[in-house]
């Protein structure tokens, strides 16, 4: 039985046509993560919810649970480790015998050039962004191939399509992640399974902006009497054609619709989630 706060919300929703599936998501705890589960939350969906710190992913898990009704399981761990996608999709297929949609989110940005970023760098970020997202899609797909029915969602950057040099890293990652994106939507869409990828641009999660707001400071002292609040504003006016940052909802929401019974024809495909910008920053 769904909350009344969830009954209330649907009246003014379309119905995405998901309510009681289950959908694995990683890097679930904050950000991106946390708004995809709760905006599946809010359509019914009973969520696996993987990330490395334990007490803030339960009380995340915790929280949506109280708020919507669904069930929620907590898993935390390392993506980046080779056994833990299988041994977390045989966890959650135990605990809720099928998964319906897997969302690939886990990961974080990169600074550093191709010629500075280090041997250490190209494999630790390449381990929790592109392998980890393959392992997840080969351990979730044959449930997924007994239904008939899935849905995979796999988020990466806008610069996979428009790479900025001073985020090279992250950026070629996310031009793999997209590629593979493809090639998988092909191999299963017979099955019934729709694989797609959503390229974000800049999107105001608290760690992005506390990583970006100190060094504007350092590079623009002139202007530290303005708050934080003000100063993301201000980035966001100056970065984005459509005038601010994104906020972490409207990833969820573009993801949701993807991940979603309503979408039966789009698949490979790389959504432009970037406010019109053609660099990330
Ligand atoms: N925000 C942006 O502007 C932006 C732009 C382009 C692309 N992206 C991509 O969007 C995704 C989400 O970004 P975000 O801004 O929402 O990040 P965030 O706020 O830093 O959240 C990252 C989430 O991933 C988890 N995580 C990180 N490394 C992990 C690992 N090795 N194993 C398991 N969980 C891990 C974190 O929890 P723990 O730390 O507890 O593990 C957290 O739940 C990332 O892949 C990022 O590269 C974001």
């Amino acid at each position: 039985m769904l909350a009344a706060s969830f009954e209330d919300k649907l009246e003014n929703m379309m119905d995405l046509q998901i309510s009681e599936k289950v959908a694995l998501v990683t890097g679930a705890s904050v950000g991106i993560g946390y708004s995809i589960c709760e905006e599946l939350a809010a359509n019914g969906v009973h969520l696996v919810m993987i990330a490395r710190r334990k007490e803030q992913l339960e009380m995340a898990a915790a929280k949506l649970n109280q708020k919507y009704g669904v069930k929620t399981l907590a898993i935390a761990g390392d993506v980046a480790f080779p056994d833990f996608p299988q041994r977390a999709v045989a966890q959650a297929l135990e605990a809720f015998s099928s998964i319906d949609l897997l969302v690939n989110n886990a990961g974080r940005a990169h600074m550093g050039g191709v010629l500075t970023a280090s041997e250490e760098d190209w494999y630790s970020m390449t381990d929790v962004k592109f392998s980890a997202m393959r392992r997840f899609c080969l351990a979730a797909i044959p449930a997924m191939q007994k239904k008939g029915w899935g849905r995979i969602v796999n988020i990466s950057s806008i610069g996979g399509i428009y790479p900025n040099p001073k985020l090279t890293v992250s950026h070629a990652l996310s031009a793999a992640i997209n590629n593979l994106t493809k090639s998988l939507a092909l191999d299963v869409a017979a099955d019934g399974i729709l694989v797609n990828a959503v390229g974000v641009g800049a999107v105001a999660t608290d760690n992005m902006t506390n990583n970006m707001i100190p060094k504007y400071r350092v590079s623009h002292p002139e202007l530290n009497d303005k708050t934080d609040e003000e100063l993301s504003a201000m980035i966001g006016r100056e970065k984005t054609p459509v005038g601010h940052f994104g906020q972490p909802e409207d990833i969820a929401a573009i993801a949701a619709f993807l991940l979603s019974g309503r979408n039966n024809f789009v698949t490979g495909h790389t959504v432009e989630a970037s406010g019109g910008a053609d660099r990330f920053m």
